[in-house]
Formats: C-alpha cells, structure tokens, sequence
C-alpha cells in the first residue's frame, strides 16, 4: 500500500458549465506524485493549475477521469468522507494569504484555530503550535496580531495554519503570487524544509520557473494537460584543469525538459517548434537509429505538387488512379506502419471473377 504512489491522476477531465456554455478546464490530464515529493506545477494562466488543486484538496469533483490520493477515489467516496479527507489529509496554502488566516487574532491563536475545530486536547494543541511557529521561524512573533506582520510572515503563519492538523499533503496555489522575489525564494525555502521535516507530499503552483531549484520536479501544465516535466540532475563541475584541489567537487544543478506521453501516448509538441517546421494537422514520424523524427508532411505536399505538375493524373478516376496513389502513400507510411496490401487483394478478386 505505502509502495502505490501517493497521487495517480489518470485521464483527468474538468469542465465547467456556465450559462449552457462548457469550458473544459482540464482534458485528460496525467499526474504521478511520490509519496514525500516536492512537485512544483507552472503553466500559463487559465491552464487548469488552479482546477487541479481543488480537485486534488477534494474542494472540488473532476467530471471525468480518475484521481486517488492516498488510497482514496476522490471522484467516488461520499460527500462526507470527501469533507473529512479535506480536513485531515490535505493543507491548502493560497495566494492570499488571508484565507487561511483571522486578521484581529495573533499568530498563535490563528494556528490554534483548525485544531481547536477538530477538537485538539488543549496541552497537544499548545505544544503543536509552538513546534509550528517555530517550524515556520515565527517563535519570536507567535503574540503579535496579524496586522503586525509583514506579507512574507503572514504567508509564514498560513503555513503553519495549513498544517495545524497534521496534513500528509501540502498544497500551495501561488502562494508567493504576491511577493517580492527574495521573499518568494525564503518561503520556497521553508515549504522544502516542511516537506522533508515531516516528509510532507508537496504541490506548490507558481509562475515562477525559478521553482525548478527548490522541487524534486516541476510539471508544466498546458490547456488542461500535463505538457512536459523538468528534472534536476546534480552533477560534480567539470573543471578547467587549472589545478584546484579535488578534495571538495563542486556540484550543478542541470535541469532536463522532458515532454510528458499520456495514458494513450500522445504528446505535445510545442507550438514554436511546428511551426519553424511547418508542420500543421498531420506530420510524418520516421524511425531512426536515435528515435522517432516528426517532419512536415510531405506526402500531402507531394500529391499537391503532382496535381499541378500532371493534372491529368488526378483526373483519372476508378481503380489504377486510386491504387497509385494507396502505393505511394504506402510506400511512405510503410516506413513506420506495417505494410498493407490493398490493391493485390483487389486485383485478386478481379482475377477469381475472370476465372468463373
Ligand atoms: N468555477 C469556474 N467556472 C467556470 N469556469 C472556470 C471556473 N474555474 C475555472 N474556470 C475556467 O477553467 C479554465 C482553467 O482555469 P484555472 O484552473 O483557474 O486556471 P489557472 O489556475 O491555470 O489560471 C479557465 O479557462 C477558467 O476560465
Ligand atoms: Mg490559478
């Protein structure tokens, strides 16, 4: 059980209805997260980031698609066993930082607030909210209100908000939206200290592809699908040969942009690249000793060029027109399809008809 992944999302399909019009916010969209990882999610806005962390926070139910979150159908448990894993299994951290957050309460009573909910003993709640602002580094402001403290702090007492209950799954939808860059960096910081602290399942959306630097891997997400993964390699620098000494290797991080296959192996190509190629509605794959090339198709550009070239060609209609035309599309395709044999089969028929 604890070998499964903590979430699977296979085929993930959103759509939302307003006003007889449909916006499909996700469409069949492939996730795996680790138990314990640290996933970072970017993606242009109105991409589906946002669906996604409700669906996965169980604030929201997908229309299609599969989603599990550590052993649970978050698309088929009932009503309440969807309120009760939204309330002990999942943190949510936002943007603004107040939605988690009592402005008049100070930092400690706004971290007591969810366990004094869930009815926390009061000596375990104390004792947890002291081990929280400290997690947090906000020891020294646990008496100060809300209104005393700076955004980065805030975001810092929403934090410890969010895993006041003891989650297994953190979840930040831009959670440094509002920031400068240096705060930013500082709370990506923490929420990595978290998510090895307490071995904490992370998903942090951002438009910052910085993130890349503080997560195990981010995901990119594109019109509603994941579009390609970013993996960081650590790697020792490779030296000049100037003669340092080898004791101590100095590392780099490289990062890897992988395009993501779905459940159906289809990926997405990115858009500038078809278009230096030209490559519009269909393409021709090729197989090469190093992999799979996609080229522009030419086959339909060479059926255009020989309507021009031989017009009469294409005037001919009925069987030796067609069967031209299927060899040579054959003679393409067999480069990656197995071959087929049409016309012979054709001719044979005709043959078996002389012969009655
Ligand atoms: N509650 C909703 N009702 C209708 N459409 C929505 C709703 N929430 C999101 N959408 C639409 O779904 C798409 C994805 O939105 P969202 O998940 O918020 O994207 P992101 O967070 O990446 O900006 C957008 O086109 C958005 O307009
Ligand atoms: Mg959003």
């Amino acid at each position: 059980m604890t070998e499964n992944p903590f979430i699977i999302c296979e085929n993930l399909v959103k759509i939302y209805r307003v006003a007889n019009l449909e916006q499909v916010a996700l469409q069949g969209l492939d996730l795996v997260v680790e138990r314990g990882e640290m996933l970072g999610i970017i993606g242009p806005s109105g991409s589906g980031k946002s669906t996604l962390m409700n669906i996965l926070g169980g604030l929201d139910r997908p229309s299609a698609g599969r989603v599990i979150v550590d052993g649970r159908d978050l698309r088929k448990i009932p009503d309440a066993a969807l309120d009760s894993y939204r309330r002990t299994t999942v943190g949510f951290v936002w943007q603004q930082s107040s939605r988690n957050l009592v402005p008049y309460l100070t930092a400690e009573e706004n971290v007591m607030l969810p366990m004094t909910f869930a009815g926390v003993p009061p000596r375990i709640k104390s004792q947890r909210t002291r081990e929280l602002l400290d997690a947090v580094g906000l020891s020294h402001r646990r008496r100060h209100r809300l209104a005393q403290m700076s955004g980065g702090e805030q975001q810092r007492v929403a934090i410890a908000v969010a895993l006041a209950n003891m989650p297994k799954l953190l979840l930040g939808d831009e959670p440094t939206g509002e920031m400068d860059t240096a705060t930013a960096q500082s709370i990506y910081q923490l929420l990595r200290e978290l998510n090895q602290r307490y071995n904490l399942t992370t998903c942090i959306v951002s438009h910052d592809p910085t993130i890349a630097r503080h997560v195990d891997r981010v995901v990119a997400i594109r019109d509603g699908k994941t579009a390609t993964e970013t993996i960081r390699q650590t790697v020792p620098i490779a030296t000049a040969g100037n003669g340092a000494a080898d004791e101590e290797v100095e590392q780099e991080d490289i990062y890897h942009e992988l395009v993501v296959l779905d459940s159906a192996g289809r990926l997405q190509v990115p858009k500038d690249y078809l278009e230096q190629f030209g490559i519009r509605g269909r393409a021709q794959l090729e197989i090469t000793p190093d992999g799979i090339l996609i080229r522009p198709a030419q086959v339909v550009q060479e059926t255009q060029a020989m309507r021009v070239a031989r017009p009469e060609a294409e005037t001919v209609t009925g069987r030796i027109g067609l069967r031209r035309r299927l060899q040579s599309l054959s003679s393409t395709l067999g480069r990656w399809t197995r071959r087929q044999e049409p016309p012979v089969a054709d001719a044979r028929s005709e043959e078996a008809r002389h012969g009655q």
